[in-house]
């Protein structure tokens, strides 16, 4: 049991360290790859007994907190920090974030948020907090040179965006999870986490590596003021969506501007740089996706300058997810990748350029179809045949390149092990024999959840998702959530009422619904009388945001559409003259209409 726990968190040997905490940050983007793949198959086969929004949870939070800060921090500490003094003071802090995301990896499917899951975040925030100490302190020794100041304020922004999260615990006890700051708080972490931790973190490491081979870019203070103002103010971007005033919207707007600008200082050198070192080509080619990414994600969000654009852009779901793996997967895992091949810590293979090679691909054809599918929606010119198949067929390049370089991460694992114990030759036949066992009983504890998370808890999950409908919603009523608890629909059709309703739906509904039977960006509205009650036809346009997080039907609808139905503060009376019209749109679309009440 020791020589497992030395195995799997080795403090001896500096190198040996090293490879192992990337190791666990590649397994950890492994398995977040593997539950998005699971939810972009949600969209192909009926998987009812697993709970969407739990694996959304799981995968998000394995993805930021085990791949994004397990491999940031490895970044740091070994860009940073002299090597006597890291197998001192990191190896407990990484050992806490490594248990703090296997115990999330094994909560968060199955209770989403509770206990047990909150619990482990929290001690995810702590260790967090662990590093933001150690690495801080370690930066007030170093000479301020662009990169370390950068790197400096990835730290503080990270420090910053955990505010957000113990806001969450009052907010959700005293005004609910429904109220606006509620979403404004999860949202102040995201802001701060993606544009501050990631890209300063990966912009600093990128810098600190030429300055370590002597090319330092000019870097001023009032750059450095610009980028962080731009940081800050593009938050009133969040406060648009829940208050859409001028104001925000205009501060928002110098702040992208500002931001392009203090991007574009600091990517133009390093463009210069990566082109004329003598890194590697793989090194090379992943730094640059991953500054190109940062350039484009830069221009979308200056063109949300826009306020119509700035609407569709959180509206349109493809745009949201779009967004999130540009910096996500392109800069910070590109970038990360390239930083951590030019400085050798992952020698270069055959097998691991094929590995990102893979990810490469998966990368550039499903953010493509992510922003192509929500153009065509703001267009509203539908969907692509076969979108979900596709986006399905290019996420399962993620793993299987995960899997590669995995596999090039654990033979040099074992070469480093080998290296440091080459004096008895016998002792070192059998460590090698005891990894291999650990790493058998490691992929075999893997397998063993995967399938119970497959087919073996299928018993144990649905049985949580009822537990948590029956405590959390009230009991599915066909009348849906609301204020309208009956509608008289009188004998035959209120024609001067459907035409009302005709002048609204052409106006504010048809961007995303049709009135056949064929979904746009939501359902199509033939027949939607006969599958629904009036009163929950006339609650979900007038309640819209509490219908979606509170009706079992309405939450099916939306991760079938993974749109959210924007409210468009419709009167009960408008409402009404829309519910006459879809009646009228029913009797002569469908022939039958109001089934649902027969
Ligand atoms: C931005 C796109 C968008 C707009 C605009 C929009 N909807 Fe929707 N609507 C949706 C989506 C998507 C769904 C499915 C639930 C979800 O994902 O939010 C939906 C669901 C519905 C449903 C339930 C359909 C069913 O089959 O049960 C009704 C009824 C509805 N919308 C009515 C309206 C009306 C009336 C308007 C205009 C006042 C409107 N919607 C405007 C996107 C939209």
């Amino acid at each position: 049991m020791n020589r497992m726990l030395s195995y799997l968190f080795p403090f001896d040997s500096e190198k040996e360290f090293q490879i192992t905490w990337i190791g666990w940050a590649f397994t950890f983007f492994f398995i977040a790859s593997l539950f998005g793949l699971l939810m972009r198959a949600f969209h192909l086969v009926e998987v009812p007994w697993l709970a969407y929004k739990n694996i959304l949870h799981t995968h998000s939070h394995i993805a930021l907190l085990g791949w994004g800060f397990l491999m940031l921090n490895a970044g740091i500490v070994f860009s940073l920090i002299r090597k006597k003094e890291i197998n001192k003071g990191y190896g407990w802090l990484f050992i806490g974030g490594v248990i703090a995301v296997i115990g999330m990896l094994f909560s968060f499917p199955f209770q989403g948020y509770g206990l047990i899951s909150i619990s482990f975040s929290t001690l995810q925030i702590l260790v967090s907090y662990g590093f933001a100490a150690k690495l801080l302190k370690a930066i007030q020794l170093l000479e301020k040179t662009p990169g370390v100041r950068l790197i400096r304020w990835a730290i503080l922004s990270m420090v910053i965006s955990s505010l957000g999260l113990w806001a969450l615990g009052p907010i959700s006890s005293s005004l609910g999870r429904m109220h606006e700051l509620y979403f404004m708080s999860i949202q102040w972490f995201l802001h701060f986490q993606l544009n501050g931790w990631f890209v300063f973190g990966v912009l600093g490491l990128v810098v600190l590596f030429f300055e370590n081979r002597g090319l330092t870019i000019k870097w001023s203070v009032w750059q450095e003021i610009i980028l962080v103002i731009s940081l800050v103010f593009t938050y009133a971007l969040v406060i648009t969506w829940a208050n859409p005033s001028p104001t925000a919207f205009a501060i928002n707007g110098l702040a992208v501007i500002l931001q392009l600008l203090a991007y574009l200082l600091i990517i133009t050198p390093l463009f210069g740089f990566v082109s004329k070192s003598g890194i590697s080509k793989l090194a090379k080619t992943l730094l640059f996706f991953a500054l190109i990414s940062l350039f484009i994600k830069g221009l979308l969000q200056a063109i949300l300058v826009l306020p119509a654009v700035a609407v569709m852009s959180y509206t349109i779901r493809m745009y949201v997810i779009g967004f999130l793996h540009l910096v996500l997967l392109g800069i910070m895992t590109l970038g990360l990748g390239g930083v951590a091949i030019a400085r050798e810590w992952i020698d270069e293979s055959r097998v691991l350029k094929s590995g990102w090679l893979f990810i490469l691909i998966a990368f550039v054809s499903s953010e493509s179809l992510l922003f192509l599918q929500g153009t065509l929606i703001w267009a509203r010119l539908g969907f692509l045949s076969d979108y979900h198949l596709w986006l399905f067929l290019a996420s399962c390049l993620f793993p299987i390149g995960i899997l590669f370089i995995l596999r090039a991460v654990i033979i040099q694992k074992i070469k480093s092990v080998t290296h440091s114990n080459s004096k008895i030759s016998i002792q070192n036949n059998s460590k090698i024999k005891t990894m291999k066992k650990s790493l058998i009983l490691s992929i075999g504890i893997l397998g063993i959840f995967m399938t119970s998370c497959g087919g073996g808890g299928t018993s144990e999950s649905s049985a949580t998702t009822e537990t948590v409908t029956a405590n959390e919603t009230p009991a599915a009523s066909p009348s849906g959530i609301g204020e309208i608890k009956s509608v008289d629909l009188g004998t035959g059709i209120d024609a001067k009422l459907a035409e009302a309703g005709l002048a609204i739906v052409d106006m504010k509904c048809t961007a995303c619904h049709q009135l056949n039977d064929k979904r746009l960006v939501g359902p199509g509205f033939q027949g939607v009388t006969n599958r629904r009650r009036p009163e929950w036809i006339m609650n979900m346009i007038t309640n819209v945001d509490v219908m979606l997080d509170q009706d079992p039907t309405a939450q099916k609808l939306l991760e079938e559409c993974l749109t959210r139905m924007p409210n468009q503060n419709i009167t009960q009376a408008d409402a009404r003259g829309v519910l006459e019209y879809l009646r009228q749109n029913d009797e002569t679309k469908a022939g039958v209409r109001d089934a649902a009440v027969k």
